[in-house]
């Protein structure tokens, strides 16, 4: 196993140990919270837990049954009481990246919906200022190039329709959305930034998470976890 898969299966291991019976879990997309979900399972039978899971995208809903976490829709009755889900870059304050596997909408929903997100991630995704990771931005798949071109006039950077992984097409979200990924380099106002492109037409979501997170579980290559909380 790698240095990274190391520290991914770590933070998924540790993140597994917050869960405790009785509560609602959102469970997050990609490699890392694929550790969380099977060490979740784990503990579901090893020791009895008795959960409810809200996925965070079709994939996270796929491997949760597939490891046979009982699973439920976000509701206004299942809002979860703690929410894992890994990111692709988080910065000093916490701030995240989201969407590297196309699936913020539904993270997002579930993250501002759980009494509790913790992100679990390797030390790549350490930054001091966000940015370096194109920005993915969810758009209206109708008249998505004239979006693309107010976000290019209004903010002046490259953005990249993302295409599916097979290379046929364009990539469609689990919500029927294009994705654009932004390279701004640097984002110096993370909270600014995401005001600002909510406001253009076109635009349905943005995958910077502002104060959404409560604490990061950071994997070392070694396998150590240490948590890191807000700085600044
Ligand atoms: C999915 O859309 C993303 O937000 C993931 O949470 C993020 O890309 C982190 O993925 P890895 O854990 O695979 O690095």
């Amino acid at each position: 196993m790698g240095d990274s898969q190391t520290a991914k299966r770590a933070v998924g291991i540790a993140a597994a140990q917050l869960v405790e019976s009785g509560m609602v879990v959102g469970v997050g997309t990609g490699s890392t919270a694929k550790y969380f979900t099977e060490a979740l399972a784990q503990r579901v039978s090893a020791e009895g837990l008795v959960l409810r899971c809200v996925p965070t995208s079709r994939q996270s809903r796929a491997l949760a049954e597939q490891f046979g976490l009982p699973m439920v829709p976000l509701t206004s009755a299942t809002r979860p009481d703690l929410t894992i889900d890994g990111a692709d870059e988080f910065d000093p304050a916490l701030n995240l990246v989201k969407g590297g596997g196309g699936a913020l909408v539904q993270e997002k929903l579930v993250a501002v919906s759980s009494r509790e997100m913790i992100v679990i991630a390797d030390e790549s995704k350490s930054v001091k200022c966000l940015g370096a990771f194109p920005l993915p931005v969810a758009v209206v798949p109708f008249g998505w190039e004239t979006t693309r071109e107010r976000l290019k006039d209004r903010f002046g950077v490259a953005a990249t329709l993302r295409e599916s992984p097979g290379g046929h097409g364009a990539f469609v979200t689990d919500d029927g959305l294009f994705v654009l990924d932004l390279r701004f380099g640097q984002i110096p106002d993370p909270a600014q930034l995401e005001r600002e492109l909510r406001t253009v037409t076109g635009v349905a979501e943005v995958g910077l998470f502002i104060a959404v997170a409560v604490r990061v579980l950071l994997g070392e290559a070694d396998g150590t976890v240490r948590e890191v909380t807000r700085s600044i």
